[in-house]
């Protein structure tokens, strides 16, 4: 049995998110979709809600769950047995930023990290654009799912 972690912040999960778990799921037996917590990037959903949306898009994959953690991902994934890590790549910034991780995460405990290539329709989508374009107004829909974007049209206008 293969299980992997797909790790993100996913503030707020984006169709290259789903795309990307999507994938993941038709390689690994298991896939857990797990939140966690990047100091760097401030927040515009708070974990459980992230939590309640990646929870709602990935209802309809038998083999994927959602959690979140906190601390190390090595240590999460070591908890549940998940000998893989998976991350999506849209450019030459997303490998620059990622293979350090990958690195450390083999060095500290061996695991392993799988990078699957973006599909182009979404190799321009990140979370900070998205968010960045609907708080100014501009149309995001065919970015997120719909469950998200109408929790972001909400959120934004609350913040206005
Ligand atoms: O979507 P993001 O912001 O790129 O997700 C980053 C995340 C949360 C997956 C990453 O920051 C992470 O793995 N954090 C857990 C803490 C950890 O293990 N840090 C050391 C990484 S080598």
């Amino acid at each position: 049995m293969t299980r992997a972690v797909c790790p993100g912040s996913f503030d707020p999960v984006t169709n290259g998110h789903l795309d990307i778990i999507r994938r993941a799921a038709a390689i690994f037996d298991e896939l857990v979709v797990a939140t966690g917590t990047n100091p760097s990037k401030s927040r515009l959903f708070d974990p459980d809600e992230r939590l309640e949306m990646l929870r709602e898009v990935c209802a309809d994959l038998p083999n994927v769950t959602v959690s979140g953690f906190t601390g190390l991902i090595v240590d999460f994934c070591r908890e549940i047995g998940a000998q893989a890590i998976v991350k999506g790549l849209r450019g030459g910034n997303d490998y620059e930023y990622e293979l350090p991780m990958a690195q450390m995460n083999s060095h500290l405990t061996g695991v392993e990290t799988v990078f699957l290539t973006t599909h182009a329709s979404w190799g321009y989508v990140s979370s900070s654009l998205v968010k960045e374009v609907a708080s100014l107004g501009g149309d995001v829909s065919a970015l997120v799912p719909d469950t998200v974007h109408g929790r972001l049209v909400e959120r934004v206008a609350g913040r206005r």
